[in-house]
């Protein structure tokens, strides 16, 4: 486990700036990019941070300040990635399923475009064959990840081109001459099993011979962060080790190395998230003591979505008595965080927190019930600097037509 930033300053940014709020640790990015970085020391290597993880202009302006490079799943990502300072060359554009416009547009910018079916391989041959390179997503029919819903790899799964359909996919570069400089297979989040990487790179290693331009290899993100206790994050040395031990033996025809290309989101910026909310109502039944939050499935889905476990502390009362709790939000819809949890004992106006809620937490909120997305916080060198205002109601009617006047 991570050191975790302590329950004073957690307990002052709610008073300060309110509740629900999203507290990040930019001490605890630094941290995590160094151990990745140094673990991949030696190794020709790059590391692109998966921002649809956590988009916050200021968290980005924070990984290109560390000199990450950057994976962007669409073309406002990718806008956004060059807003914070990213260059293209530091921007590699995983599309899934997308209008081909938008991979019009990122060949405009000249970031990395990476291919993740066939109709599109065609169009982009037609139009860019012999001028643009590109890589290709290929789905390794791999079951790995978390659960069903973060599995990617899988034979049902949409993502990337079956590795079955190696000769369509030859069949269409070489009639367009496209330069595929990258293979590319990310097979799911949160996988537990280093294995499966290293099964990546022998998938790959099998095709690598059919494309003459390759120079890296993207294993794409996955990497495993501890939600629970009991849960260990992926060894990355090992990991290292063992990648580096790979393709000390799978190399470029010419004997060179090809460059290896990682993509971690939750590894990143998982733990530096807090979500701190306030405790509306309790409510004592016979079979069970509901807890009602200021916050719900809008602003952190994870529990709901994909029955995540999210650690929960309580901020007011650290050392009490520990009681079984449901813990739910105040949406008018089931929104359960944690059914028959054992916490120090919580009353009305209590604080509580949701730790490793950086990954997939702001960045999947929403204004469901017209509630209003938290505000979000950066803790550096112990100061709290705020990174987005909360929402308020003319947030919630700014696109909406004939509203102007309504606050005049
Ligand atoms: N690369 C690609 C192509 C991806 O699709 C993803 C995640 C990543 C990298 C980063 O994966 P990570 O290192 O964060 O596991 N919302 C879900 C996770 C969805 C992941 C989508 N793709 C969750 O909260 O668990």
């Amino acid at each position: 486990m991570q050191k975790e930033l302590d329950s004073l300053l957690l307990t002052n940014a709610a008073h300060e700036f309110g509740t629900p709020l999203y507290i990040y640790d930019s001490d605890s990015i630094r941290m995590q990019y160094l151990k990745l970085i140094t673990a991949f020391k030696g190794i020709k290597s790059r590391i692109f941070y998966a921002c649809k993880a956590l988009t916050n202009i200021h968290i980005l302006k924070l990984m290109n300040e560390l000199d990450s490079n950057i994976d962007c799943s669409s073309i406002n990502e990718i806008h956004l990635a060059m807003l914070a300072g990213f260059s293209p060359e530091k921007i590699i554009f995983t599309s899934n399923g997308v209008l081909f416009d938008e991979v019009i547009e990122a060949v405009g910018l000249g970031v990395h475009v990476n291919i993740d079916n066939i109709s599109t391989l065609e169009r982009f041959g037609m139009t860019f064959g012999g001028k643009y390179p590109a890589s290709i997503r290929l789905r390794p029919n791999i079951m790995a990840g978390g659960n069903i819903n973060i599995a990617t790899g899988h034979e049902n799964s949409k993502f990337g081109i079956p590795i079955e359909m190696i000769d369509s996919i030859l069949t269409i570069v070489e009639k367009y001459n496209i330069e595929i400089d990258g293979l590319h297979i990310h097979s799911g989040s949160d996988m537990n099993d280093q294995h499966v990487y290293v099964k990546e790179v022998e998938i790959m290693a099998d095709y690598a011979r059919f494309f003459p331009h390759l120079n890296w290899i993207d294993l794409g993100g996955g990497l495993k962060i501890p939600y629970d206790q009991h849960e260990n994050e992926t060894d990355i040395n090992q990991l290292a080790l063992r990648l580096a031990a790979l393709f000390k033996k799978f190399r470029k025809p010419d004997g060179s190395e090809y460059e290896i290309w990682l993509e971690p989101g939750k590894f990143l910026v998982s733990a530096c998230g807090y979500l701190v909310s306030r405790v509306n109502v309790i409510q004592k039944t016979p079979k069970q003591t509901f807890v009602y939050l200021d916050t719900g499935f809008n602003h952190l889905i994870r529990p709901m979505f994909y029955g995540a476990f999210h650690r929960i502390t309580n901020l007011s009362n650290e050392g009490g008595l520990k009681q079984p709790y449901n813990i739910v939000g105040n949406l008018c819809e089931t929104d359960t965080f944690a059914e028959n949890r054992s916490l120090p004992e919580i009353s009305e106006g209590d604080y509580l927190v949701f730790h490793n809620a950086g990954a997939y937490g702001f960045e999947m909120s929403m204004n469901y019930n017209a509630r209003l997305k938290p505000a979000e916080v950066m803790v550096e060198n112990g100061n709290t600097r705020l990174i987005r205002r909360r929402d308020n109601l003319k947030d919630l009617l700014r696109n909406q037509i004939d509203t102007e006047n309504m606050f005049s």
